[in-house]
């Protein structure tokens, strides 16, 4: 018979497991992802967790999460990010990754984690282990010239520029100070300054009287002198003032670029931003999906008034299962263990309502729960529906 052990891997017995199975299952082979590189990246990853399954002492799947801190509804959680997920072709189909990713949800819970993101292959797969979609970032594709009325008008501020990898401790500083505006902005608890010493990307800063008011990471690719295509990666602002200063700067590279490809949060409009844009907009290949890892930690976010008592299961987390109180005092939730339930609620159901995703309505159409009209009204009334935006991706 076969003996199958799922623990935890660390040092070199991962660095040689989490180069094998991911780069098999996510890059294009053969060959392999180049070892070395693979390997330094993987140390470079701090209080990061590693999982894997063994078949009779042989490596057969892995998972791993990374730390994250989360904005949801106006409070900072700590986080688990999931990533490479895979298993041998040959151990496929046996519940390996559902397993490794029970002892990897059970490590994160006692490391303090209330939710879980991650960018999923497939959402089914990971619906069924009580994550929910969120909405997908979008990418915005116009010409460089519909900017140019810009460049007329004065728009105070400054512009600067430089190589992420010199700028990268400004713009973490910048966008860890945003984070606490934007609701499901996830970002990795270690910065990932591997990547920014790369330097991919540029760095424009908008800043007005010494205060960085804007921040843009983009480059310029093509084969064709003036018909570079100017790729925006980044694009965030604190003031009205930070978001058309960086638009005008890319108005600048009209004698460069003909085509602008912006990647933008699901919660703008670029349409609106100026009339005759001539805007198409192209949704991301997959959508990020979000878990409740702790309903015990869930308080402390900002709802609306209200009060419900729910009965919730979660088979994958079980610690998450039985009746609790959602209430808001003082304009914080408060979630504590109850005795009586005002209906049933899937683990699902409560990322919908954090995440704000999903109307309560819709819970009995996709099998989330039975929350009664007069229920559901407390729910809309509690956890308004927002649009979250995860920016890390992993
Ligand atoms: C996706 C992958 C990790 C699944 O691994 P696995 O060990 O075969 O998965 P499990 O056997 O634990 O499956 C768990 C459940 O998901 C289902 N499932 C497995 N593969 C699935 C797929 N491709 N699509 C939808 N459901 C799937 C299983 O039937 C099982 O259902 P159950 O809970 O009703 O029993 C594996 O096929 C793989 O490595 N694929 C390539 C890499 C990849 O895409 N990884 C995911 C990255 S996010």
């Amino acid at each position: 018979m076969t003996e199958t052990v799922i623990r935890r891997i660390e040092g070199e017995e991962m660095l040689e497991i989490m180069h094998w199975l991911p780069s098999y299952a996510f890059r294009s082979s053969p060959p392999l992802a180049d070892k070395e590189e693979r390997q330094e990246r993987l140390r470079q990853r701090v209080g990061n967790l590693f999982f894997a399954v063994f078949e009779d002492g042989a490596p057969v799947a892995c998972v791993e999460s990374t730390p994250l801190t989360q904005n949801l509804r106006g409070r900072l959680f700590s986080a688990g990010g999931i990533l490479d997920v895979a298993t041998h072709p040959a151990a496929r189909r046996k519940g390996y990754a559902r397993e490794a990713l029970k002892r990897l949800y059970a490590a994160l819970h006692e490391d303090g984690r209330v939710f879980s993101d991650l960018w999923p292959f497939r959402e089914s797969f990971y619906e069924r282990l009580g994550y929910v979609t969120l909405p997908m970032p979008r990418k915005a594709i116009f010409k460089p010239s519909a900017l140019t009325p810009l460049l007329t008008r004065d728009l105070g501020g400054s512009v600067q520029m430089m190589l992420i990898g010199d700028g990268f401790d400004i713009y973490l500083d910048y966008v860890r100070k945003l984070q606490a505006t934007i609701h499901g902005m996830a970002l990795f608890e270690h910065a990932d300054r591997f990547n920014a010493q790369r330097n991919n990307y540029w760095l424009a800063l908008a800043q007005v009287d010494d205060e960085i008011v804007g921040a843009m990471l983009y480059d310029l690719r093509g084969e064709q002198i003036t018909q570079f295509t100017m790729g925006v990666r980044r694009f965030y602002y604190s003031t009205s003032q930070g978001k058309y200063l960086l638009l005008a700067w890319i108005a600048r590279h009209v004698d460069q670029a003909n085509r602008v490809e912006m990647w933008l949060p699901p919660y703008e409009y670029a349409e609106t931003w100026l009339e005759d844009m001539q805007i198409a907009v192209e949704a991301a290949p997959i959508a990020p999906m979000g878990r409740v890892l702790d309903v015990a930690k869930m308080g402390g976010m900002s709802t609306g008034p209200g009060r419900f008592a729910a009965h919730i299961s979660d088979i994958t987390c079980p610690w998450n299962a039985g009746i609790w109180q959602f209430e808001t005092a003082d304009g914080k939730l408060h979630v504590n263990r109850a005795e009586r339930a005002d209906c049933e609620l899937t683990i699902q159901a409560l990322a919908a309502l954090a995440y704000g995703t999903h109307d309560p309505g819709e819970f009995a159409m996709r099998g989330w729960g039975n929350p009664s009209p007069q229920v559901q009204q407390a729910m809309r009334s509690m956890f308004p529906r927002l649009v979250p935006h995860v920016h890390e991706q992993f």
